[in-house]
């Protein structure tokens, strides 16, 4: 479960260069993988020995509680050049973490969806995207959406999952390279 998503894999290359947001991080592999890509990365997770395997050069750490009581999103008038999610969803962060995306900016997201009970967990719908449901938030705050999948996969482990690398498009168009299939 340490290897970065292949999803992650795929898209990362789309990120302009800047700082990337990786939320709710865990131990840090995607971190890890976009600091590899010469990003200053800021890792955030609300678990403390999490972030201390996600710490290293290039990556700063910030332990927060995105679900507290009362949480604001916390970025205020920062801005990403990516922001990447994964195996995370608590939908009221949603529009201030799109507000955080700078122009041009990419955001990649993938987690679980409907569906995934008849695998394991999670199983909260809280938990679990709706059908096309990234697709639709992308949409409605004017993203480019690059890629959208949403369906079963066997690895790393049998799930339901939806995915989305979408860009906060300004014009004139940057010219958008297109990972080779
Ligand atoms: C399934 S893990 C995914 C970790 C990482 N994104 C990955 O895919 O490897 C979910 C992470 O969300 C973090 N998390 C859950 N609730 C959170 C909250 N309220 N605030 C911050 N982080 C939270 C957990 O600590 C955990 O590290």
């Amino acid at each position: 479960m340490d290897d970065p998503s292949v999803w992650v894999q795929r898209y990362a290359p789309l990120v302009p260069g800047g700082e990337v947001l990786d939320l709710a991080c865990g131990s840090g592999r995607h971190s890890r993988y976009m600091q590899a890509l010469g990003h200053l990365v800021v890792a955030v997770d609300r678990d403390p020995q999490a972030l201390a395997a996600a710490a290293g050069d290039g990556i700063v750490t910030s332990e927060i509680d995105l679900e507290g009581e009362g949480a604001a999103w916390p970025f205020g008038p920062l801005r990403f050049a990516g922001i990447v999610v994964t195996n995370y969803l608590h939908r009221p962060l949603i529009a201030g973490m799109l507000g955080s995306l700078a122009p041009n900016g990419v955001l990649i997201y993938e987690t679980f969806a409907d569906g995934n009970a008849a695998f394991g967990k999670p199983s909260n719908p809280d938990f679990l995207l709706k059908s096309g449901e990234l697709l639709d938030i992308a949409r409605q705050n004017g993203l480019r959406v690059i890629a959208f999948e949403d369906g079963v996969v066997n690895t790393p482990k049998p799930a339901m999952v939806q995915r989305i690398c979408a860009v906060k498009e300004e014009f004139p168009r940057e010219a958008a390279l297109l990972p080779p299939i």
